[in-house]
């Protein structure tokens, strides 16, 4: 099989891309997002939208990342810069999200790390909600950004980027694919555990039939149409720069893209569905012992559910102390794969544009974001930042990119037909046609720019949640001007690795040989 040209890192084998791939997409979106949203909208008939919009945005666009990483072979801002001149900042802009994610995703994943150590003793007690927001978090009374440092919060977020900057330094066969080898087997089976612990409790049923059973009227409500394209968006990772690295690391002309980002795609979608399963059936035991329903249930979503929700049942369930180690570590497991493909985005693109090797890469970026995670999330003001930060980043910014991708690929620069061609000549099968460019370019831009200015315009007019307007400007809009200000620095920036030395593979050599 013949190698293409020369690259700084590659993935050994395929499998391991795939198990990377997967490894990114599978993380908290599935286990504490994905659940709740599908029963506020529409529960069984939620699959629907769902399914429309993985096949409508989801994996076309996982196919774009593919094409873009696998045919200009770098990370974000190398690749794009390759297929033009001007592009390179969406790439810059790419790493800068994930930089700012990076941030306070490994506070989350701290606090899950602790969480699986609190389970073993239940030391959340009889209420976990004071345990969380006194005790673990010593939240602020106002929000705020200050420099109260919380100890039992820093070491866990500590211990979170030192695992993740020596994965990255390590490179990626000997750190990527190697955590992703370990964690992601152990991930399938301890959840496999947890879900079928949780359909032994009694009023699982009853859990179950509060998510699955299907409200058809929520198919003519487009607010249910959002939350399934919003949903897939952010946990497949597409839009992030992190797909296209990924692929960037094929050493193959012949990887089969196509067949691997159906694989990753469903692998993703499954294990959602599972997530849900398990976490519904757990809800209908908490609502059994209540004596009330799941619908009445209160704090079933994001920060709430994993860690005041699930502590509280965990308290009330035989064999908790298992099942809470088993929540929390999957939780936390998930996380970290995800975690170490934001981090790796980071340091693969500014180590070429520096010309550092993944060592020094690592440090370069980590030690900075590891600071600010620490100065935010080790803090007593934690919690408010984080919540708003993640809602702008994610709604806004990685929305907004994914529109002008699109758009200047196809419009623009033109190169769809060329990115259809690619996909073809280095798959087994040759299913990328028009469909997929009329996808891409048309259908996807309009729908996420509907869900772009209806989230804009609300975010302008109501602001967001209740925080006060002071600190929506100065966190939420603030971080986006900061992001923007940093895209524009790190383009200016001049190139150390040879950026235009790079030969594209030519097409028709691809789909003859084998
Ligand atoms: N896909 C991940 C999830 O489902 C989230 C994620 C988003 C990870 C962006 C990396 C980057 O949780």
């Amino acid at each position: 099989m013949e190698k293409r040209a020369p690259r700084q890192e590659s993935f050994n084998s395929r499998n391991y891309f795939i198990l990377a791939a997967i490894g990114s997409a599978v993380g908290l979106g599935n286990i504490w997002r994905f659940p709740y949203v599908a029963f506020k909208n529409g529960g069984g008939a939620f699959i629907l939208p769902y399914l429309i919009a993985l096949l409508a945005v989801g994996i076309p666009l996982l196919f774009f990342d593919y094409a873009l990483g696998h045919r200009y072979r770098g990370s974000a801002p190398l690749s794009l810069r390759r297929m033009g001149r001007w592009t390179e900042s969406l790439g810059w802009w790419q790493v800068m999200v994930c930089f700012v994610i990076g941030i306070y995703y490994a506070a989350i994943i701290g606090w899950a790390g602790m969480y699986t150590l609190f389970s073993i003793n239940q030391a959340w007690g009889s209420d976990p909600k004071t345990f969380l927001m006194r005790d673990f978090l010593h939240v602020a009374d106002t929000p705020g950004v200050g420099l109260d440092f919380v100890p039992s919060l820093f070491i866990p977020i500590l211990v979170v980027w030192a695992v993740t900057l020596i994965t990255v330094a390590l490179g990626v066969n000997k750190g990527l694919a190697m955590v992703n080898k370990i964690f992601m087997p152990l991930l399938v089976v301890m959840f496999l555990v947890l879900v079928v612990q949780s359909l032994f409790l009694p009023g699982a049923g009853t859990g179950l039939d509060a998510l699955f059973t299907p409200k058809w009227s929520a198919l003519l409500d487009y607010k249910v149409w959002m939350a399934a394209f919003g949903q897939i968006f952010f946990s497949l990772s597409v839009g992030f720069g992190i797909m296209l690295t990924y692929a960037s690391y094929l050493q193959r002309r012949r990887s089969n893209l196509v067949g691997t980002g159906l694989v990753a795609g469903f692998a993703n979608s499954s294990f959602e569905l599972f997530a849900g399963i398990g976490v519904f059936a757990t809800l209908g035991f908490m609502a059994h012992n209540q004596g009330g329903s799941v619908s009445d249930l209160e704090g079933i979503t994001g920060v709430s559910l994993s860690f005041i929700t699930f502590p509280t049942v965990i308290a009330q369930m035989p064999g908790g102390a298992l099942f809470g180690v088993l929540f929390f570590a999957s939780f936390a497991m998930a996380g970290l794969t995800s975690f170490i493909s934001i981090i790796q985005v980071v340091a693969a693109g500014v180590g070429e544009k520096l010309d550092l090797a993944p060592k020094k890469a690592s440090l370069v970026v980590g030690v900075p974001a590891a600071v600010l995670s620490f100065a935010l999330f080790a803090t007593r003001s934690g919690l408010p930042d984080l919540d708003v930060v993640d809602a702008f980043i994610n709604n806004i910014g990685v929305v907004a990119s994914a529109i002008i991708m699109c758009v200047v690929v196809a419009w623009v620069l033109r190169r769809s037909r060329l990115l259809q061609d690619h996909l073809n000549a280095v798959s087994e099968s040759r299913m990328i046609g028009l469909w997929w460019r009329a996808l891409v370019g048309g259908i996807v831009p309009v729908l996420l720019g509907y869900m772009f200015f209806q989230t804009l315009w609300t975010y302008l007019s109501e602001g967001y949640d209740t925080y006060s307007s002071g600190f929506i400007a100065v966190f939420g809009w603030g971080m986006l001007l900061v992001v923007a200000l940093c895209t524009a620095v790190m383009t200016l920036i001049s190139w150390k690795t040879p950026v235009d030395e790079f030969e594209p593979l030519r097409l028709e050599a691809a789909s003859e040989e084998d």
